[in-house]
C-alpha cells in the first residue's frame, strides 16, 4: 500500500497517543509540548521533528513497553530512531536516537539536573545505566548530534505540564513534509504490521 507518511506517522499517534506517558500527561500531550517548545525557543525544524516524534519508539513495541514496566528498558530512543531513518535525514534521527544518552549526561556533568530529575526519570535513569561515567560524558560529546539532543533532552523534561493547551498535531504537518521533500519525497510503501 502507499501511504503518505505524515499520516502513517499521525496514525501511530491516534492509536496510542492516548496512553499515558505517566506524570499526568498522555504520549500525545508530551510530544506536542516537547515539540511546542522546541518551536517556541526557534530550534531548527529538524529538531522541531525530532522533539514531536522522540518517543515513537514507544508506539512501535508493545513488547518493549511491557518490558518497561517488568523494569527493563526497551531502549525506546533506538527503535523510534531506526523506525524514522527511512524517512527523515539525520538531524532528525540523531537527537532522537541520543535523547536518552543526553539525560545520563547531564546527570553527570549537572548535579542539579540529576537532582531535580521527577519520580519517573529518576526511577528510568536506573534502568538506562544511570548518570555516564566522564569517560563516557567525554565520549558523547564527540557525537555530530549531541548538542541537538541535549536541548531535546531538556525540553523533554519540561514538556510535562498536565492539561497545558497546544497547537495540535496537525499543525505540524507543513514542517514533517518539508523534512520528507528533502529526503525521500512524500508518499511511500509501507506495510502497516507493528514490530
Ligand atoms: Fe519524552
Amino acid at each position: 500500500m502507499t501511504i503518505a507518511i505524515p499520516d502513517l506517522i499521525f496514525g501511530l499517534f491516534d492509536q496510542s497517543g492516548s496512553e499515558s506517558y505517566g506524570e499526568h500527561t498522555t504520549q500525545l500531550q508530551h510530544a506536542l509540548q516537547v515539540a511546542g517548545l522546541a518551536r517556541h525557543h526557534g530550534c531548527t525544524p529538524a529538531l522541531v521533528v525530532a522533539s514531536l516524534l522522540h518517543d515513537v519508539g514507544q508506539f512501535l513495541d508493545d513488547a518493549g513497553n511491557a518490558a518497561e514496566s517488568r523494569g527493563i528498558d526497551a531502549r525506546h530512543e533506538l527503535s523510534g530512531a531506526q523506525f524514522l531513518e527511512r524517512w527523515f535525514s539525520e538531524e532528525v534521527t540523531g537527537p532522537v536516537r541520543l535523547h536518552v544518552a543526553a539525560k545520563r549526561y547531564l546527570c553527570a556533568i549537572e548535579p542539579a539536573y540529576l537532582q531535580g530529575l521527577s519520580r519517573a526519570s529518576a526511577l528510568s535513569l536506573k534502568l538506562q545505566g544511570g548518570p555516564m561515567t566522564p569517560a563516557q560524558a567525554r565520549q558523547f560529546e564527540l557525537e555530530p548530534f549531541y548538542t541537538d539532543a541535549v536541548t531535546l533532552r531538556r525540553f523533554d523534561d519540561m514538556g510535562k505540564q498536565p492539561g497545558l493547551a497546544m497547537p495540535p498535531l496537525d499543525s505540524y504537518r507543513a514542517l514533517l513534509e518539508a523534512q520528507l521533500r528533502a529526503r525521500v519525497g512524500y508518499f511511500f510503501s509501507f506495510s502497516p504490521t507493528r514490530r
